[in-house]
């Protein structure tokens, strides 16, 4: 009865083991099925790295909307800033920021309302939300991103939560008033 008790309690421990293993195992599979995609726009491959540029007519796009462009295969979030979101950028003492700039110096010269950043947050890479208005409103009136909480100013300027710096800005360049020629 002795040895036969022990065997039984082996196979006991083996079966919790593996339930454990495969617990684990199933756990890391969903990990990384949410993770991969998230994580896959961070690292263009070279084909997408040669696209050169994405152009974009803003001549429609007014005060308080935004716009969403592609380039290089991750999204662009194009914004026309009301004088209202202007002034709250302005307001901020930049010293006192994370990523310390200036609305100025986030946009170009003569286009001061049009803000133009990369949708992908700083942190590992989610693509934030619209946080202006609505029911994903946020506490600083730019963008939120939902996967760890990081808030963005009305600047994109990181001002709470895990991300490291400001949503970046991508080359771009103004070819007319109202046309935008990423990259
Ligand atoms: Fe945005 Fe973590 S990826 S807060």
């Amino acid at each position: 009865p002795g040895v036969s008790g022990g065997v039984e309690g082996d196979d006991g421990v083996r079966r919790r083991d593996f339930i454990n293993i495969a617990a684990v195992s199933a756990a890391g599979v969903g990990g990384l099925a949410v993770v991969y995609p998230l994580v896959s726009q961070m690292a263009p491959s070279a084909d997408v790295l040669a696209e050169s540029t994405t152009e974009l007519d803003i001549s429609s796009l007014e005060a308080g909307q935004s716009v969403k462009a592609v380039f290089r295969k991750q999204p662009v979030f194009v914004r026309h800033l009301t004088q209202a979101e202007i002034e709250q950028a302005n307001a901020v003492n930049v010293s006192s920021l994370r990523d310390p700039q200036t609305l100025e110096e986030r946009t170009q010269a003569g286009h001061g309302n049009i803000l133009v950043v990369m949708g992908v947050c700083t942190h590992l890479g989610c693509v934030p939300l619209g946080a202006q208005e609505g029911e994903n409103k946020g506490e600083f009136g730019g963008y939120f991103c939902p996967c760890h909480g990081s808030h963005y100013d009305t600047a994109a300027r990181i001002r709470k939560g895990p991300a490291p710096s400001n949503l970046a800005v991508p080359e771009y360049q103004f070819t007319s008033d109202t046309t935008i020629v990423i990259g």
